[in-house]
């Protein structure tokens, strides 16, 4: 069965989960991060080299104070509750987003993780933060400017991107019904396939993965080539 090497995930409906219920927004976060540690344990699990989850546009910096103050305040909790998960099961993990607009201290504490964990191979975490697609392109261009001699081919515009040694994603999915990617890996989703499920994020489990991976199973990739059909 094909599988994906890297699957990038774009976690929606943690707001719409809790208003459900009546809670305020920043429980469905909270709820959210359970949904993204029982992902990472099953994508881990099944041996997949390559995870990305997004946690904070720069957009969403316009929400409520509160709100994506609890965000950074979980994604801090990474260092204090996943730090030693991580080195256990040989988990890099790695920050994509403009760091600049990154609080000091959330920043501090998953700099402190991804230096641990710089060695850690059987899986890469990228965890998505104050991240937009066509900043990191903007941030790309920026670094780029003394080095456009070295910039022949399309593909070497990655090499400035925010980490270029982690590959396109193969597969995208997309939590809580929305049918689109948002600038979510503008650059690097060229060919990757697209999955959208109505399911809110916190409702997600390992299972939902696996439906994920049994239906990306059955693309075919073509990559610009054209179809395969019977002996082609
Ligand atoms: C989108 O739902 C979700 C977010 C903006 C935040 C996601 C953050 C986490 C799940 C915490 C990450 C933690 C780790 C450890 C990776 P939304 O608020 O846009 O939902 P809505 O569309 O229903 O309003």
């Amino acid at each position: 069965m094909q599988t994906p090497k890297h699957i990038a995930i774009i976690m929606d409906g943690n707001g719409r989960w809790a208003s459900k219920r009546g809670l305020p927004r920043s429980l469905g976060h909270i709820e959210g991060e359970k949904a993204a540690e029982r992902i990472i344990e099953r994508a881990h699990s099944l041996n997949i080299p390559y995870l990305t989850l997004y946690a904070l546009s720069i957009d969403n910096l316009k929400r409520d104070k509160e709100e994506v103050d609890g965000i950074f305040n979980l994604l801090i909790s990474i260092e204090t509750a996943y730090l030693e998960k991580l080195q256990k099961n040989n988990i890099r993990l790695l920050i994509l987003g403009n760091r600049d607009l990154i609080p000091r201290n959330t920043l501090f504490s998953l700099e402190r993780v991804e230096r641990e964990t710089r060695l850690n191979r059987q899986m890469t975490l990228q965890i998505a933060i104050c991240y937009d697609g066509q900043d990191e392109i903007l941030r790309a261009l920026k670094k780029a400017e003394n080095h456009l001699d070295e910039i022949q081919r399309p593909s070497d515009i990655a090499k400035f991107f925010d980490n270029p040694d982690v590959p396109a994603p193969d597969l995208i999915i997309r939590s809580g019904g929305e049918k689109r990617l948002s600038g979510f890996m503008l650059f690097h989703s060229c060919y990757s396939e697209l999955a959208f499920y109505d399911k809110l994020w916190p409702d997600w489990n390992g299972e939902m993965l696996d439906l994920a991976l049994d239906d990306y199973s059955t693309r075919e990739r073509k990559f610009g080539k054209a179809a395969n059909v019977g002996n082609n």
